[in-house]
């Protein structure tokens, strides 16, 4: 199983959810058009941008090894080009202070958002997408690589192949929602188009486009430093046929082999599960009536990680890193369960001889759900909407101490 002392124990955070005024982000843009899908705007969302060290000292308190958070695209490059020194030296003391602190730093390249600009340029189905994102990956490596442990490229790029595959009345009218949210940000950008990977229908070119930014990126990375990991991070929920397996199988080849087939040649597969999913005939099927549920109306089913991770390696041979898994969860009670059994999946995997290098838990803070809003509580710790402060539930406590049993 390798040497389990180096295993990294972590907490995930992402920039726009947590960092706060994100101006320049196309995602801000389409929280402010006036018909918005947004539950509600990120405004300050946590105030890391100011309470980044608070942050890292309460992870390391936990007697955590690992932190994961994302550098802003948009704040790094606020016109096409244009390079903030001061953003890079923002994001060099994230990192470095991490270290300090004896967490081994994590960074997203990109989580979800990217500058305006770039959406404004058509996102990911512009031609010259893959040489934007490159330019971008390659300043940063220049400036972070020395610092940074592992590298995700991508957050979750799977996710509108996943959306497209289960088309139904429910995801036609939310799909129809969001083209007339990206046609006003476009309008309002003086464009035809406004291209937001995430919430687009996940077209084939872009995808070829989003692949070779990946490529581009990794090859940046390893050429400013060879030991950096690099790899990319996929939404990976247990998937499970229900009656015909002919479903799952037209599922896995759509949202999921296109990806396991451009990660070969990276260090190791980001994976990130939250529960199953249930796959009948032709498309994914309602979560079962007497079903335990998540603040969020999911199934509450904590094994599936193993199962996920196991797949993943299955698929890729790659090392895993468990890059997200948490629950959304009012009642902090079932987060503590869900920890413990989440772990235990994850024990089960390890012991049947899947390599995974880390478990990074989704998240240090009840943050920005994107659409949702601040509704959903993935949160070991709790935010003060009104001043910030932090203040921990129990779950995290018993994290801290399931790590412990096994470090
Ligand atoms: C994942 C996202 C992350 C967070 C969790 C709950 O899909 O990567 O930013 O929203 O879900």
């Amino acid at each position: 199983m390798g040497d389990r002392s180096a295993f990294l124990w972590g907490v995930a955070t992402a920039g726009h959810q947590v960092e706060g005024n994100n101006f320049y982000a196309d995602i801000w843009l389409l929280e402010q058009v006036r018909n918005t899908r947004f539950a509600e705007p990120s405004g300050d969302a946590c105030d890391s941008l100011h309470r980044w060290r608070e942050d890292i000292e309460i992870t390391a308190a936990l007697g955590l090894n690992c932190f994961r958070f994302s550098i802003e695209w948009s704040r790094i490059e606020p016109a096409p080009g244009e390079f903030s020194e001061a953003w890079f030296d923002h994001y060099a003391r994230v990192a470095a202070a991490c270290r300090d602190a004896g967490l081994a730093p994590v960074v997203t390249l990109s989580h979800f958002t990217s500058p305006r600009w770039f959406a404004a340029l058509g996102g990911w189905s512009d031609p010259e997408a893959p040489v934007r994102f490159a330019r971008y990956a390659e300043q940063a490596a220049r400036r972070l690589a020395p610092l940074v442990s592992h590298v995700i490229t991508f957050n979750e790029p799977n996710l509108p192949l996943m959306g497209r595959w289960t088309a139904t009345p429910l995801a036609d009218a939310t799909r129809a929602g969001l083209d007339a949210m990206l046609a006003e940000a476009a309008r309002q950008s003086g464009s035809d188009r406004f291209g937001v990977w995430v919430y687009s229908r996940g077209e084939d070119d872009a995808l070829a486009h989003l692949l070779a930014g990946h490529r581009a990126a990794r090859q940046a990375w390893k050429a400013a430093r060879s030991s950096v990991q690099v790899g990319m991070s996929l939404a990976v929920p247990d998937a499970q046929a229900v009656g015909s397996a002919s479903g799952l199988a037209a599922y896995r080849q759509f949202a999921e082999a296109p990806f396991f087939a451009a990660v070969r040649g990276d260090d190791f597969i980001g994976v990130q599960t939250y529960g199953r999913i249930l796959i009948g005939a032709t498309a994914v099927l309602p979560v079962p009536e007497d079903a335990e549920r998540t603040e969020s109306g999911e199934e509450y089913y904590p094994q599936a990680l193993g199962a996920a991770i196991t797949h993943a390696h299955a698929e890729t041979g790659l090392p895993v890193l468990v890059t997200e898994n948490g629950i959304a969860a009012d009642e902090d009670g079932q987060r503590a369960r869900y920890i413990t059994a989440a772990l235990e999946s994850l024990d089960a995997a390890r012991d049947s001889g899947v390599p995974v290098v880390g478990y990074i838990h989704w998240s240090l803070l009840d943050n920005f759900e994107w659409r949702r809003g601040y509704a959903q509580h993935f949160g070991l710790f709790a935010v003060n909407r009104g001043d910030f402060t932090r203040t921990a539930k129990p779950s995290a406590q018993i994290y801290a101490r399931e790590v412990r049993m096994r470090r």
